[in-house]
């Protein structure tokens, strides 16, 4: 469905000039000679965090912005040569709500744009009675869009997005700034698009949770690379981390207190208004538990806990996945 070959992109910022500089020239490489395939009918997720690329990379895909150098292809169609080609295959879902028009209604809206994209007033009409009932919006069809909340919004633009059955559905960031009730019934509609419109998703995120969801595969982006791709568990086998031990003890804990059986290490010590709390790291699968635990007798709670994506992606690029809280800023 994709291919991808050292795509790479490099942005040009210019300082603002003042009374003292000229304005020095930055140069930032968003994407670097990235190169991956994703077949048909999965739903990709493309994981990493703020300032990874992940839009960059999205935004080439759909013809919105023309890499420096390497090759896009979506269903074999270079998306450079044959953009106007390539944007009739694929459905594109941005961070920003502003792509609808508010005084319209969701019906409207899908008029609107299915004009735009020269589909028959019959098909219009018939596609959005479909894809309305399916992002569960059948009974708001003739109310306004600024009536709407967030999440409300965000369906009709799936909606909007799929009205011209496109083999390829981008979204990025689709769930951003809804609650986590909102979060889980879109990531629900998302997987039921995939099922129902036999459409390709490819969803960039940097929630976890997400990552962990709805895609079948995961590309981990980083610093404009991607460093690792497979399903969420392939992607969690990667971690140098096998499992967690969280122990809580009603007392300070000193490092040389204990001596942890193989396969097994301390990773680090919190001190808690009850005393400490122990995180234990497994690193190999076949840890002596009841040894270790022998080792905490006046432990008032052991928590045991698998290993994330967040511990693949410190293993994978010795970086933290860090979110500087900015899952609004559109970028
Ligand atoms: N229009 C732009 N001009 C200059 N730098 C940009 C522009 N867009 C993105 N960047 C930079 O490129 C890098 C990748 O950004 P982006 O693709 O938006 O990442 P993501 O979507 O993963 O947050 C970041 O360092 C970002 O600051
Ligand atoms: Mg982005």
């Amino acid at each position: 469905m994709i291919e991808c070959e050292g795509l790479t992109k490099t942005y040009t910022l210019r300082e603002k000039p003042s009374f003292f500089s000229r304005g020095k020239e930055r140069r930032i490489t968003a994407l670097r000679e990235t190169s991956f395939s994703i077949a048909a009918g999965e739903i990709v997720g493309l994981l990493g965090p703020n300032g990874a690329g992940k839009t960059t990379l999205l935004k080439m895909l759909s013809t919105l912005l023309l890499p420096d150098s390497g090759r896009a292809l979506v269903e074999g169609v270079d998306v450079v040569q044959s953009p106007s080609l390539v944007r009739r295959k694929i459905g594109l879902v941005l961070p920003s709500e502003r792509s609808l028009y508010w005084k319209l209604t969701a019906q409207e809206n899908l008029q609107l744009f299915g004009g735009l994209y020269d589909l028959p007033t019959r098909k219009v009409r018939e596609r959005s009675r479909i894809l309305l009932d399916l992002v569960g919006l059948a009974d708001f069809a003739h109310v306004q869009v600024e009536k709407f909340s967030t999440g409300m919004r965000k369906r009709l633009m799936l909606a909007r997005a799929t009205l011209h059955e496109p083999r390829l559905l981008i979204l990025d960031e689709p769930t951003s700034g809804l609650d986590i009730q909102g979060k889980r019934e879109a990531w629900t509609l998302l997987k039921n698009l995939a099922t129902h419109q036999q459409v390709t998703l490819l969803l960039a995120t940097h929630d976890m949770e997400e990552a962990e969801t709805v895609p079948d595969s995961l590309l981990v982006i980083h610093q404009g690379k991607i460093c690792a791709h497979g399903s969420p568990a392939d992607i969690k086998a990667l971690s140098s981390h096998k499992g967690w031990l969280l122990i809580d003890l009603p007392r300070a804990f000193a490092e040389n207190d204990i001596e942890l059986p193989d396969g097994a290490r301390l990773h680090n010590v919190e001190s808690t208004n009850v005393g400490s709390r122990v995180y234990i790291s497994q690193v190999t699968p076949f840890t002596d538990m009841p040894r270790l635990l022998r080792l905490f007798p006046d432990a008032v709670r052991v928590e045991r806990q698998d290993v994330s994506l967040a511990d693949s992606f410190l293993t994978i690029t010795g970086d933290r996945f860090a979110n500087d809280d900015a899952e609004e800023r559109d970028v």
